[in-house]
C-alpha cells in the first residue's frame, strides 16, 4: 500500500479536452493544455502498465478505476475500497467501437438500447449487456450473466479511457459503505489519506453529483427495468421509449423497483445496486425529516422543534461539552426554515443548502457533498429534508433513505 505522502493529486482542466461528437470516434481526443495531457498520460500508464488504480471524476462521482480485461487490476478497486467480492462492477468505455468489443459477437442491440444510446450517451446511464466471460473477468461481472457499462460524459474520464486504450471498471471513490466522493477532496479525505490509492485525477466537482441509473433491458418482456434511479431520470428513459415508431402497447415500459415491481432472487443476489450492503452512510447518524409525505399507521407526527428535542434524547451529547452540532441539508426555500428553533445551549444547526424545492437536479448534486461537508464540519448528527421524488428527487431519495437510520415525519408549519 503507498504510504501518505506518495498520494499525487494531479489538475486537469475539463474545458482543453475536446472529442468529436460522433460515438463512432475511437482515437485520441484533443487536448490543449498540456498539463491537462500529462496528467492524463500518467494515469494512463499507472493503469495499463502498473496495473493499479487511479481515482478519475465522472459527471456523476469520481469513480475508482482499473484496467476492467485485467482480473490482477481489478482486484486491486476490491482491496482498496473494502469491496464485498460479490458486488460487480461498472465498466465504462469511451466509444461505441470500444463497447462492441465487449459483447459476445452474436449480439445484436435491441431497438430500446439503440434509441437509448443515441439519446443518452454518453451521459449517466448505465445499461446492462450479455456478457462474455472470455472478454470479461468474472471478478468485473461477480460471476453473473450480464455486464453493466456506460459511457461517461465527463471530458476527464472518456479521455482517460480513451488514453488507456482499455475500459475502466470504476466504482464509486470511496470507502465501501461510504457516501460517494463528488470532488477531490473527499476522494483524498477517504481514500487517499488513509494510503489506499498513489493517483487522484482532479476535474473538480461532479456536475450531477449522483451516481448513474442503472437500467436492465434484457428481459423477455423487453421493459427497462431500473436497479438504481440515478442522474437520468425516469422521465428522460419514458421519453425515449416514446419516440421509438411503436404503438403505445408494444412499447416498452419503464417499471422502478420497488415502485413498481418487486424481485425476491434480485433481493437476495447482491448484483441489485445497494440492495444487500449498507451504503452511502457517514461515520455519525443520518435523520430523513419526511415534510412532504404524511405519516402511516404507528408513526408519530411532530413539529421541527418537537423532533430536534427527540433527536437530542436519542443523541447525548458525550462529555456533555456544548450543544449538540446538527447538520441541516435542506433547500433553500424550505418551509423547515419558516420558523427555525431558537438555537440553545442544547443544539445548534449548520444548514447546508440543497438549492430551491423546485430544482430536483441542484439537490441530487449537493447530497453527497453535504452528507460530507457537514460531518467534517464537526456535526454531530446530520438532518436531511425529504424532497418530492420526481425527476432526481427519486434518486435523490433512494441515497437519502439508504444513509438514514431513522425516519421522523415533521409537520410544515
Ligand atoms: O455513476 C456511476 O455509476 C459511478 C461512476 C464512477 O461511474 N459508479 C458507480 O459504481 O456508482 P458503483 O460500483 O458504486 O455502483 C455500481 C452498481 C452496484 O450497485 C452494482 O451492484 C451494480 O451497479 N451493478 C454492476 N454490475 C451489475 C450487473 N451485472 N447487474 C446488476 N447490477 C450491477
Ligand atoms: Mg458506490
Amino acid at each position: 500500500m503507498a504510504s501518505k505522502s506518495s498520494v499525487q493529486v494531479l489538475q486537469c482542466d475539463l474545458s482543453s479536452i475536446s472529442f468529436p461528437s460522433t460515438l463512432e470516434f475511437s482515437g485520441l481526443p484533443e487536448v490543449s493544455s498540456t498539463r491537462t495531457l500529462d496528467a492524463l498520460k500518467i494515469a494512463a500508464q499507472r493503469l495499463v502498465q502498473f496495473e493499479d488504480v487511479v481515482a478519475f471524476p465522472t459527471e456523476t462521482v469520481y469513480g475508482l478505476g482499473a484496467n476492467a480485461l485485467s482480473s490482477t487490476a481489478v482486484s486491486r478497486i476490491f482491496s482498496a475500497k473494502g469491496r464485498p467480492q460479490d458486488n460487480p462492477l461498472i465498466v465504462h468505455v469511451s466509444s461505441f467501437p470500444m463497447l462492441r468489443r465487449l459483447l459476445p459477437s452474436s449480439y445484436a442491440l435491441s431497438p430500446i438500447y439503440e434509441a437509448l444510446i443515441k439519446a443518452l450517451w454518453p451521459g449517466p446511464l448505465t445499461l446492462l449487456f450479455p456478457a462474455d466471460s472470455n472478454i470479461i473477468p468474472s471478478a468485473v461481472t461477480a460471476g453473473h450473466p450480464s455486464v453493466a457499462v456506460r459511457m461517461p460524459s465527463h471530458p476527464v474520464a472518456r479521455a482517460l479511457i480513451a488514453f488507456s486504450g482499455v475500459p475502466l471498471a470504476a466504482p464509486s471513490a470511496n470507502v465501501s459503505g461510504k457516501p460517494s466522493a463528488t470532488r477531490a477532496e473527499h476522494v483524498l479525505d477517504d481514500l487517499g489519506r488513509a494510503g489506499r490509492l498513489r493517483l487522484i485525477l482532479d476535474g473538480g466537482p461532479c456536475p450531477v453529483g449522483v451516481e448513474s441509473t442503472v437500467v436492465d433491458g434484457l428481459g423477455d418482456d423487453g421493459n427497462l427495468r431500473v436497479l438504481r434511479p440515478g442522474g437520468v431520470t425516469v422521465e428522460d428513459l419514458e421519453q425515449v421509449a416514446r419516440s421509438l415508431d411503436l404503438p403505445e402497447e408494444k412499447r416498452p415500459k419503464v417499471l422502478v423497483y420497488r415502485r413498481d415491481y418487486e424481485d425476491k432472487k434480485l433481493e437476495n443476489a447482491p448484483t441489485t445496486p445497494g440492495m444487500k450492503y449498507r451504503h452511502y452512510s457517514p461515520s455519525i447518524p443520518v435523520v430523513l425529516l419526511m415534510t412532504t409525505s404524511k405519516p402511516t399507521n404507528s408513526h408519530p407526527f411532530l413539529t421541527f422543534y418537537d423532533a430536534i428535542a427527540s433527536i437530542i434524547k436519542a443523541h447525548p451529547k458525550e462529555h456533555s461539552a456544548g450543544p449538540l452540532k446538527i447538520g441541516l441539508l435542506a433547500t433553500s426555500d424550505s418551509p423547515l426554515l419558516n420558523h427555525p428553533p431558537r438555537p440553545s445551549e442544547q443544539f445548534m444547526i449548520d444548514h447546508f443548502p440543497l438549492g430551491s424545492r423546485t430544482d430536483p437536479a441542484t439537490s441530487a448534486a449537493r447530497l453527497f457533498d453535504g452528507l460530507l461537508t457537514v460531518e467534517k464540519n464537526g456535526a454531530d448528527v446530520i438532518l436531511v429534508e425529504e424532497i418530492p421524488e420526481d425527476r432526481e428527487g427519486l434518486a435523490f431519495m433512494n441515497r437519502a433513505r439508504k444513509a438514514a437510520a431513522t425516519l421522523i415525519y415533521v409537520h410544515n408549519e
